[in-house]
């Protein structure tokens, strides 16, 4: 397949979206960071089911990393994400300079209260706002019809969602599915930095998510069960459990016990320095949700 078109401007990035939708094709856009893995492509691809035309942009964005944080250790390949990009079809890669995104005194912030706060916010607690604020920076530029995140990051997907809707983006925000290495460790451009010990212990989080969630089930309590999954990964050798959560799927506020609406376990755990996170739906029967 051919190469996409590589744009580093707002300005060009927005001249090939407005002729596309002149022309009257409907534009997917994928936002990442680059490094990319098959769970980006499965992106791309959704985006193009939906749409005529996909683009995807890769900025490693330094406002939703903590100083201490691996901004400078977070993996790079621009070559090899652009022959990804090419193998799926992408038609378009957006790779803006630091200065394109972020003009001198630049000085707005995107904050979306709520969704914010608690599970990943306990430890990056600025994570979010940064993010936030590019992803809207992002769709302002790039003026989709379509964008699709992760439920991978699935914080991230919802905090998204609110603030299209509050600040009335006009692009159609889309889900898309997790998508897994072959032992259940939910891809991830982080995964690289793992060591080989690490990647063979990485896909107990998975394990126990799934096992967590299939005994929460039939909505006995939650609280003891989920103390016990992060028993099980500090033993099998997490070195830090942030958290392992039973929350509503829709609002992300904490239930006691999985009921009628829709539930999530949510877990985020260390690997020596290499941070995991992960989430399956809650439902009798079967560890992922059927759409
Ligand atoms: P990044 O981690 O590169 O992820 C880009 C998109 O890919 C996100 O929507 C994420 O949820 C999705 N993704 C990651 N791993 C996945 C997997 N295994 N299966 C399916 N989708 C997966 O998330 C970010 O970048 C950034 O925060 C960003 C939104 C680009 C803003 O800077």
């Amino acid at each position: 397949m051919s190469a996409p078109s590589v744009v580093r401007s707002v300005a060009a990035l927005r001249s090939q979206v407005r002729a596309w939708r002149g022309a009257g094709l409907r534009v997917g856009f994928v936002p990442t960071m680059g490094a990319l893995h098959d769970g980006h492509l499965a992106l791309v691809r959704e985006a193009m089911a939906r749409c005529e035309r996909a683009m995807a942009s890769i900025f490693v964005n330094p406002t939703q990393f903590a100083p201490h944080e691996d901004l400078s250790r977070y993996p790079r390949d621009e070559a090899g994400d652009l022959a990804k990009l090419a193998s799926v079809g992408t038609h378009l890669a957006f790779l803006p300079t630091l200065a394109e995104m972020y003009p001198e005194g630049a000085s707005t912030w995107v904050e979306v209260e709520g969704l914010s706060k608690g599970l990943c916010a306990e430890r990056r607690p600025h994570h979010f706002r940064g993010m936030a604020t590019v992803v809207t920076m992002l769709l302002n530029q790039a003026q989709a019809d379509v964008a699709v995140f992760g439920e991978k990051d699935y914080q991230q997907l919802l905090i998204v969602r609110r603030l299209v809707r509050d600040l009335a983006i006009p692009t159609e925000i889309v889900g898309g599915r997790t998508v897994r290495e072959g032992d259940g460790l939910a891809m991830s451009s982080r995964n690289l930095l793992l060591t080989p010990e690490h990647r063979r212990l990485a896909p107990t989080l998975h394990r126990v998510l799934t096992d967590t969630a299939s005994e929460l089930a039939d909505g006995r309590l939650a609280a003891p069960v989920l103390h016990l999954a992060t028993e099980s990964l500090q033993k099998a050798g997490f070195r830090d459990v942030d958290y392992v959560e039973l929350r509503d799927a829709e609002t992300l506020a904490p239930l006691a016990a999985a009921g009628a609406h829709p539930a999530r376990v949510l877990g985020a755990a260390f690997l020596g320095p290499v941070r995991l996170i992960d989430n399956v739906p809650v439902m009798s029967g079967s560890s992922e949700a059927p759409r």
